[in-house]
């Protein structure tokens, strides 16, 4: 069986060597022999759509700023290297149109996670990423997996792009975990690990490739993957001591 993506999918990058969901971050995946990676998109004020975790820039030299009061002019001011290490200092955000030239350039796979922003509305974020041309080129190229934690978005995306790969997030997997993708059909199911048990893993196991974050450790993942895992999202996907649980990937 073979899946699109692999066991090892670098989280927010490679977020334990550079700052996440940069640039520096997505070229430290290539020269590191990460295959696929992990990133967050969500979407500023002005309707831009940056590569952002937060809805604020707290974790940026704990700026109180919220996205949704930012244009693109202003986060493209903003240093989101140097809250990670001096080493990378002035890295700037980055835009969704940008982190898919360099995802396509690069030759990575894209998980892309819609991050909804808490202060505004889903339908226009899922409308704008939706339209993004280098989204379609990916899909066709067999490197691309939508996900989210908010289902109706996933739903969404599947009324406009009934072919794209969906990953249904969850944080807290519990026995209801399908009552949430009636509009939608997933490719693929994301966790938390910590709240999956051998039970949910088996059960979902049985209809969907799983896929667990955040497993920075080599215990945990091969617990998992002796749960019948598919995949984790580490920090760590580079590391020695994880690639050397699996075959390939
Ligand atoms: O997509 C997997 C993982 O990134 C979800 O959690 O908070 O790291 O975006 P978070
Ligand atoms: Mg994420």
């Amino acid at each position: 069986m073979s899946y699109l993506m692999p066991a090892l999918i670098g989280h927010r990058g490679v977020a334990s060597e550079a700052p996440e969901n940069t640039a520096i971050g997505l070229k430290r995946c290539k020269s590191l022999g990460i295959k696929w990676v992990e990133l967050d998109v969500t979407q500023a004020g002005d309707g831009s759509l940056v590569m952002m975790h937060d809805e604020t820039l707290e974790r940026f030299g704990g700026r109180p700023e919220r996205i949704s009061n930012m244009d693109r002019e202003a986060l493209m001011k903003v240093d989101a290297g140097t809250w990670f290490s001096p080493v990378f200092a002035g890295e700037p955000l980055l835009f969704l149109e940008e982190a898919l030239d360099l995802v396509k350039t690069l030759g990575l796979g894209l998980n892309l996670e819609i991050k909804v922003n808490p202060d505004l509305p889903v339908a226009p974020l899922v409308d704008a990423v939706v339209a993004n041309r280098g989204l379609d080129a990916l899909h066709n190229g067999e490197r691309l997996v939508i996900s989210s934690f908010d289902h109706t978005a996933l739903a969404r995306v599947a009324q406009q792009k009934p072919n794209w790969a969906l990953g249904a997030l969850y944080e807290g997997v519990t026995e209801q975990w399908a009552e949430s993708l009636a509009d939608f059909t997933p490719y693929s199911i994301h966790t938390d690990f910590e709240t999956l048990t051998a039970e949910l893993a088996a059960e979902i196991r049985a209809q969907y490739p799983l896929y667990c974050y955040t497993v920075n450790d080599p215990i945990t993942f091969q617990r998992l993957l002796d749960m019948g895992v598919t995949g984790v999202f580490s920090d760590r996907a580079h590391a020695p001591d994880m690639r050397a649980l699996v075959k390939a990937g």
